[in-house]
């Protein structure tokens, strides 16, 4: 069946949802590198063709600039492409898809110029094919015990993967009731994280949620999270296996130029999805066909957008390119573009008065109501480090110099903020407690306002003589004084913080083991929040009751960024205590997801069970102990030309002294 066949046929069923493609990842530039689903009945030649484009193209252009075609959607969300030379309006077409380029086209591009405006109505662009199905391949895992392969009388048969983790679970539990089976947790870690990997056309291109063949309710966590996917990603690395990586970076690049549409309202174009599953759709002949199925908060519990997303996809790529040293996956030119598309939307003007990026609530890790809107420290220093990765990364060309600039100036404007205004420690509480408050001039010392009355009672006994830490969110007449641990231990690896503060954030988490550590690594923010302010800040969320899941809950995913920050501040016996808390308890209670109470003493009420990010994150700590040399790859030192930079106005003008300036002795070093 030819292409065009395909798609004219398939008009009749119209999709209920509309999505339309403003990029030019159809050029082949974004699918070349994967070719196996090609394979069925797209010629070697095109992809040939396709991959000398690859190497040879100038082709420096915003994707967006390619309209003519448009993706439609039906209710399960698939994409689906069609060629808009030979019809006169888009249309759509209602069976998955796979692009590729048509051969000519291809080698025409290769003859571009960088220039594209000329190009945009030209519409050999737009011919494209519609992949034939191929049949899904079973994950192939290692099985630890051959003969065991149900479990508690299930009468359903069980997948291979299915028995695998249950193979393992027996394991555990055996050992639990004392019979001696030695189980190597790390190999266990290891198949496990095998266990979940997801593929697509029969490449690896991500890992699921979570892999508990007896949750029978998965929801959403059946898919590949960006987020998630960080720590499985660095395992990877650090084990020598970088495709599955470059794989999931391109993928998910791929997935950032749908155009998304939440009641007929689109957010901008950079946006990357919190996840994608990879959805088998029947063909015609007993075929299958594998469509990537992006979720960008459109299908998400609350609707909210995955800010997160896009900064923790620039700092993969980065760690990518430290690890593998293949530094030519961030130079393609389509790549260059994705890292643009992200910070054009971090970067554009609004009606901000800070440096720091304006968000929801729920728009990061914490994902669903937790007072955490406005600037949360969080998306900050995710924000500071996807910026330093990206100034690493763009190449400096005429076309990005003035992007590059604008990154400077951010860089510089929002560590000063966060230094200077989201620090707390005992000396800087004092001082907020003798504010005075309506202080209008531009010389007030309390900026925003803050009523010493908001000091709450449980910080004042808290806080350590040694150490302090970065607030959770500043806003107008608020500061969020709770600990949140992913934001600080970012502000750690990234040196957003001082290297002064860098220090105090470990000394306040040594000082308050047991507040932020107990007995799992680690409380994702400290204290809870309960009561009236639960009820008012979660909106009475059942599954964020106090010391659980969101509100004070266990986390151990984030050992390894603690690891990581330990070994940037030289703290590796810290690192270590963590590693071996968890460890006593991870494989026995099967990878939860989190941990309830105030000390991280039960399995979470709703937590889920062989959690990947649990998984991965407990061995990427580990490897990361092992090889501190590689693990420095993925920090940042202070860079001290960026102190330098200040492009206020107040500075020329003489008439004002720039507070930057007056601030500077104290804050910056
Ligand atoms: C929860 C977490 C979120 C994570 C997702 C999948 O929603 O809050 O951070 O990405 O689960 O594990």
């Amino acid at each position: 069946m030819n292409a065009i066949n395909i798609l004219s046929k398939s008009t009749m069923k119209l999709p209920s949802r509309v999505l339309s493609l403003r990029n030019a990842s159809f050029l082949g530039l974004r699918y070349s590198f994967n070719p196996p689903c090609c394979e069925e009945k797209l010629t070697c030649k095109s992809k040939a063709i396709l991959l000398i484009f690859n190497q040879n193209s100038q082709f420096h252009a915003y994707p967006s600039r390619f309209l003519g075609f448009q993706r439609i959607l039906n209710n399960t969300q698939r994409l689906y492409c069609l060629p808009s030379s030979g019809f006169a309006q888009p249309r759509a077409v209602s069976r998955p898809y796979r692009v590729s380029v048509e051969a000519r086209v291809a080698s025409r591009v290769r003859d571009l110029s960088t220039s594209v405006e000329t190009r945009v109505n030209d519409k050999n662009f737009e011919r494209i094919f519609v992949q034939d199905g191929i049949n899904v391949k079973p994950l192939v895992v290692e099985r630890i015990d051959k003969d065991e392969s149900i479990v508690g009388g299930d009468q359903v048969p069980l997948t291979e993967d299915e028995n695998n983790v249950n193979n393992i679970r027996v394991g555990l539990e055996e050992g639990k009731a004392g019979i001696s089976v030695e189980i190597d947790i790390e190999k266990e870690a290891w198949d496990l994280l095998r266990g979940a990997v997801v593929t697509y056309c029969g490449t690896p291109v991500g890992t699921v949620a979570a892999n508990d063949p007896a949750d029978k309710l998965p929801l959403n966590y059946d898919q590949v999270f960006i987020r998630d996917f960080l720590p499985s990603a660095l395992a990877f690395l650090l084990k020598g296996e970088g495709e599955i990586v470059k794989n999931f970076l391109l993928h998910t690049l791929q997935l950032q130029s749908w155009e998304k549409t939440v009641d007929c309202y689109s957010p901008g174009q950079g946006l990357m999805p919190a996840s994608f599953k990879v959805r088998t759709v029947p063909l015609d002949d007993n075929k299958f066909e594998e469509v990537l199925d992006p979720d960008f908060g459109e299908s998400a519990i609350g609707r909210v957008a995955p800010v997160d997303s896009g900064l923790w996809w620039i700092i993969l790529l980065r760690a990518y390119g430290k690890i593998t040293g293949d530094y030519a996956l961030q130079e393609r030119v389509d790549v260059q573009t994705g890292i643009k598309l992200i910070l054009n939307l971090c970067l554009a003007d609004g009606f901000d008065m800070f440096p720091s990026l304006l968000v929801t609530d729920g728009s990061c890790m914490i994902d669903r109501r937790m007072g955490i809107h406005g600037h949360p420290l969080e998306i900050q220093a995710l924000f500071y480090a996807a910026l330093r990765c990206s100034r690493e990364m763009l190449t400096v060309n005429d076309g990005s110099k003035n992007l590059v600039r604008a990154i400077n100036n951010r860089l510089s404007a929002l560590s000063f903020h966060i230094r200077e205004y989201y620090w707390v420690d005992m000396k800087k509480i004092n001082e907020i407690y003798r504010y005075k408050t309506e202080e209008y001039s531009l010389d007030a010392i309390n900026k925003f306002n803050i009523y010493p009355e908001q000091i709450p009672s449980w910080l004042m006994d808290w806080i350590p003589g040694e150490g302090g830490y970065l607030l959770g969110n500043l806003q107008p007449a608020h500061m969020d004084f709770r600990f949140f641990t992913l934001g600080n231990l970012w502000s750690v690896v990234s040196s957003l913080g001082t290297p002064k503060q860098n220090e105090a954030i470990l000394n306040l988490i040594e000082a308050k083991w047991d507040d932020i550590v107990g007995q799992m690594p680690l409380k994702i923010c400290y204290p809870a929040v309960e009561n009236e302010e639960w009820r008012i800040i979660t909106g009475c969320d059942p599954k964020n009751t106090p010391w659980s899941y969101h509100n004070g809950g266990s986390w151990p995913t984030l050992l390894w960024q603690f690891t990581l920050a330990c070994i940037k501040m030289g703290r590796l016996e810290l690192a270590q205590k963590a590693v071996s808390l968890a460890e006593k308890r991870l494989a026995i209670d099967r990878w939860p997801e989190y941990y309830d109470t105030r000390a991280g003493k039960f399995i979470g009420k709703q937590s889920r069970l062989y959690q990947t990010w649990t998984i991965a994150g407990f061995l990427t700590s580990r490897l990361m102990l092992e090889n501190p040399e590689m693990a420095s790859l993925l920090f940042w030192e202070e860079d001290y030309e960026l102190l330098e930079i200040c492009v206020c106005a107040l500075s020329k003008s003489g008439r004002k002294k720039c507070s930057r300036g007056a601030a500077k002795s104290q804050i910056l070093v």
